[in-house]
């Protein structure tokens, strides 16, 4: 039980002590006046080509080595190692876990079962080298010739989220799709609402669209459920049945259900069962950025991705940038009683990072039982959100700065712009570091007066009490290598906060009664015989019902 350590007990301890402590004076009194250097110092970390600046946290020294006894009390080094040893660490579902080998060199040791997976990963890599080389050289042609411009990815979850977001943060390479280039440019379609796949669809001519049915299971209503309403969008369109296989591959562990669907085998880009769906952009699921970026930007992706491995699997717990994220996560969580986190990235070409996070967190450690099946008996994954800076100041950094309740924020930034107008990145990471600042130091009453302002009855709207948690990550650039690396980071914090929660990270149970009651309902909607509800729900399948006028939509 997380809550029995000793060192979890010498924390509340620890933090009923210093809680009332405010960061300003923290930096006063570290390093001389003002300047709090030796407390920046010591608070920064570098690995893998980020650097995490977490001194405008409400920490101490004692509070991290605390922080790091409680992550080996919890036999964080124990769990690490049975991780990268392909133990079956998932073992609800009976699985290994070892998205690190994915980005793994050919020659890394990983085994399954006591079977090598390398040379399995890299056939598939392999085949995803060669299939992108050929759709973006032109090689790869439509059913009457023509070549490709446009690839759908049909997928969702785990199947969407990271390949959409990595394909947007990159979009700036000059590899990726551009007017009157070769590259094609490449949509994701998600949700089962039928108009984003009418929206990208419409835009589309079906000579030269290439479709990716992309699900580990290849059982996801959604998706098959577009896929399905896709091939029938080739088939009206004149694309002749026998002539599909030139527009749909599929990336699937499953191999029944793709040649079910009818997509030829040879055109499956396969995974494992060891890879969990939010850790899986690394994997086949990835085929998508190939073929938008090229695959050599996909490659600098696994390498970032390896860097961050390397450091998290040999860097020692307080000098581990995964581990102290993931811990600094934990105080403010479980010490702090803290119940929501923002992410914050400075780049637009990250707007869709925060998304990709809250699968990866919420999806993993969104669990109230430990692996054992007894309670957790202490809160586990916040509530992660955010949107790319600087429109959240603009929105809810309002609440943050000035809310009754403490959010902590992690900020990511990009040195430089991977493409932009002179002038304007200065400005960028200008508010990004003004934002920390204010967090950290806020504005006494002191400072109000010395301002200018006369008015006392003004004085509380324009204090800032300060105090509030942020950490700073900065990225050289937003670089495959720099992203992949900012990737894995997240994924191993999520895993080392799940170790310390005693948790499965990596099976999802929470999302499978929704999916089971929404079938009978759906047989209701289209004008079948009634399932038991409660009154509310019967009465909104009564009115939709009636909208969709029996079996239509
Ligand atoms: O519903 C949750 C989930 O199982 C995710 O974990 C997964 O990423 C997503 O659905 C998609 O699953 P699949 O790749 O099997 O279609």
């Amino acid at each position: 039980m997380p809550t029995d350590l000793h060192a979890w007990h010498t924390l509340q301890q620890h933090h009923s002590a210093i809680r009332d402590q405010h960061l300003r004076d923290w930096f006063a009194q570290e390093g001389g006046p003002d300047t709090g250097s030796a407390r920046a110092a010591r608070f920064t970390l570098e690995a893998a080509g980020l650097v995490l600046d977490y001194s405008k946290n409400r920490i101490t020294a004692q509070t991290m080595d605390l922080l790091v006894r409680l992550a080996e009390e919890a036999g964080l080094q124990r769990r690490r190692e049975a991780m990268f040893a392909g133990e079956h660490i998932n073992a609800t579902e009976d699985r290994a876990v070892l998205h690190v080998a994915l980005r793994a060199a050919p020659d890394a040791g990983f085994q399954v079962d006591g079977k090598p997976v390398m040379p399995g990963v890299h056939d598939v890599l392999a085949r995803m080298r060669e299939f992108s080389q050929r759709v973006r050289g032109g090689e790869w042609t439509g059913h009457s010739g023509k070549t490709i411009t446009d690839v759908v990815n049909l997928g969702i979850g785990g199947s969407d989220l990271g390949p959409r977001m990595v394909c947007r943060a990159l979009a700036h390479l000059p590899t990726a799709a551009t007017a009157g280039g070769t590259a094609p440019r490449v949509h994701f379609v998600s949700n089962v609402d039928g108009t984003e796949l009418a929206e990208t669809l419409a835009g589309l001519d079906p000579d030269r669209t290439l479709v990716i049915v992309c699900s580990k299971t290849f059982t996801t209503l959604e998706t098959m459920a577009n896929a399905h309403s896709t091939r029938q969008w080739f088939l009206d369109r004149g694309v002749p049945e026998s002539e599909l296989a030139r527009h749909f591959v599929a990336v699937s562990t499953n191999l029944d259900a793709v040649r079910a669907f009818g997509i030829d085998p040879a055109n499956m880009f396969e995974f494992w069962d060891w890879i969990g769906g939010r850790f899986s952009l690394w994997s086949s699921v990835g085929l998508s950025i190939t073929l938008a970026l090229g695959f050599e930007a996909f490659a600098e992706l696994l390498a970032g991705g390896r860097d961050m491995d390397e450091h998290f699997r040999t860097a020692p717990l307080d000098r581990n940038m995964p581990v102290v994220l993931g811990m600094l996560g934990v105080w403010y969580r479980n010490f702090f009683g803290l119940p929501t986190s923002c992410m914050a990235p400075y780049a637009t070409s990250l707007e869709l990072f925060p998304a990709f996070l809250q699968q990866l967190e919420m999806e993993s450690n969104g669990k109230s039982v430990r692996r054992d099946g007894s309670p957790v008996r202490t809160h586990t994954s916040p509530v992660v959100w955010g949107t790319a800076g600087t429109n959240g100041q603009h929105a809810y950094f309002q609440m943050i700065h000035q809310g009754s309740q403490i959010v902590p924020v992690d900020f990511v930034a990009p040195l430089t712009p991977p493409r932009g107008l002179p002038g304007h990145h200065a400005k960028l990471l200008a508010n990004c570091f003004a934002q920390a600042e204010a967090l950290m130091r806020g504005r006494t009453d002191e400072e109000v007066r010395a301002a200018g302002i006369t008015d006392e009855a003004r004085i509380p709207h324009l204090r800032f009490e300060g105090n509030r948690p942020s950490n700073t990550i900065l990225m050289e650039g937003v670089t495959a290598r720099a992203l992949g690396a900012l990737i894995a980071l997240y994924e191993h914090r999520t895993f080392v906060q799940g170790v310390v929660w005693d948790i499965n990270s990596f099976d999802q149970w929470g999302v499978e009664l929704g999916k089971l009651l929404a079938k009978p309902i759906e047989q209701e909607l289209r004008g079948g015989g009634g399932a038991a509800h409660d009154a509310s729900t019967s009465t909104l399948i009564a009115r939709a019902r009636a909208a969709l006028g029996g079996g239509q939509g």
